[in-house]
């Protein structure tokens, strides 16, 4: 499922210092289960060796054009491969690009490449928002070239600006993108909801619960992964997450405003994956000001039901038509198959997501969850111990089957 699997990378790295961060991206690549192919310009071989990256790659690093076998590697480095990253790409580097030049190893293969090229720029100083730069950047976007970056931040030479490179992270995701984009899913609008609700009593105090929302983000990655436009409506996460790259993100607080997020987006979508802890009580009253304790009793804490989002999505649905696809969590203390049989049918759900949250390798706050599949009809598939990725994986992979044989409900 992961697009980066068994895929060609060539990896171009020129004269930054930006480079060693080079050296992480190639790692991530790899363990991601790329072959990365790098090659070094002469200038980032001043910053970072060869031997760096053959290390983290397994594979030979190439640095110049009068190798023995140069004379077919640019072609052959070019031609074979899905995607073509350049990170760093220095303002130099980027000037030759845009002109077509190659005069090394590195931007000969650019040339010769067919496949999408991505271009992370790092530079300093002045030279990013030179009026020569920002040209040679137009030059290659309208070609087709993606940049990524550069962000904003402090630089090598001390100054604070726009110049440095994205993260190797970031641009991971990048080419997680790109490279997802073609998958069963490409058209294909998947809302997902992630985190916890957070329910106010007063300015300064909420009601809220242990989700920390990794299943929904994984979720959101594995629609990515398969080329879906993704919407990820999130509220409390326990730790702040990073945002899968491609996603487009709506922060919320409460399940009314969730609510509110998920209907609109519903209108739209092809896919809803409930995978929120959304609250189903709030307080009756939120008081204006702090409650004080010197001041008053304890306060009764009396609630208010909360619009239950998913069966408010069953009625739109109705009249709708869409989302096709709607998949709901069931997360149970007691009683997982006949409760998640119940939520499935009441809220007429294509397929439910069971866990037993009383295990302690499964459900909130841990890395890991073991789940069932229920779909309408009684059928009822369990999954083994896996990473909350690979639970996300598997529930957009029995998503995608369910679009295209159309049992929408
Ligand atoms: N859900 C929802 N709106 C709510 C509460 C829950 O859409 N107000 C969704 C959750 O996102 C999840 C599914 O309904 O996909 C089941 O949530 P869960 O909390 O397990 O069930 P509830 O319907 O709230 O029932 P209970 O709390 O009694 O188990």
């Amino acid at each position: 499922m992961n697009p980066l699997q068994g895929k060609r990378i060539v990896l171009g790295v020129s004269g930054s210092i930006a480079a060693y961060k080079a050296a992480d991206l190639a790692s991530k690549l790899t363990q991601a289960g790329a072959l990365v192919d790098v090659i070094l310009s002469e200038g980032a071989e001043r910053f970072i060796t060869p031997l760096t990256f053959a290390s983290l790659t397994g594979r030979k690093t190439h640095t110049s054009l009068w190798e023995d076998d140069a004379h077919v590697l640019h072609v052959g480095l070019g031609e074979g491969a899905d995607l073509l990253v350049i990170a760093p790409c220095t303002a130099h580097t980027l000037a030759k690009l845009a002109q077509g030049q190659a005069d090394n190893l590195l931007t000969l293969t650019a040339l010769a490449a067919r496949c999408p090229v991505l271009v992370a720029p790092a530079m300093d100083g002045g030279m990013f928002e030179h009026p020569a730069t920002q040209a040679n950047l137009e030059t290659l976007r309208r070609r087709g070239v993606q940049i990524l970056g550069p962000a904003q931040g402090r630089m090598a030479s001390g100054l604070v600006g726009l110049g440095r490179m994205l993260e190797p992270a970031e641009i991971l995701g990048h080419i997680r993108l790109t490279l997802g984009r073609a998958g069963p899913l490409a058209g294909k609008h998947v809302v997902v909801s992630a985190g916890g609700t957070q329910e106010p009593l007063d300015p300064v105090r909420y009601l809220t619960n242990r989700s920390s929302g990794k299943q929904g983000f994984a979720l959101a990655q594995a629609a990515l992964d398969l080329g879906a436009r993704v919407s990820l409506v999130v509220g409390a996460t326990a730790a702040a997450l990073p945002t899968p790259i491609g996603a487009e993100r709506t922060d919320v607080e409460t399940a009314a405003q969730m609510a509110e997020a998920v209907l609109r987006l519903c209108q739209e979508a092809d896919v809803l994956i409930m995978a929120a802890a959304v609250a189903d009580f709030r307080p009756r009253q939120v008081r204006a000001h702090k409650i004080k304790k010197e001041r008053e009793t304890p306060p009764p804490l009396e609630l208010e039901p909360t619009t239950d989002i998913l069966l408010a999505v069953a009625e739109a649905r109705r009249r709708l038509g869409r989302p096709a696809v709607v998949v709901g969590f069931a997360a149970e203390s007691e009683q997982l198959l006949a409760n998640a049989q119940d939520k499935l049918e009441r809220k007429n759900l294509s397929m439910i997501v069971a866990n037993d949250i009383s295990a302690p390798d499964a459900g909130f706050a841990v890395d890991t969850n073991r789940v069932l599949l229920l779909l309408p009809g009684g059928v009822v598939e369990p999954l083994p111990l896996m990473t909350k990725g690979e639970v996300a994986a598997a529930v957009l992979a029995r998503v995608v089957r369910l679009l295209v044989e159309g049992a929408g409900s």
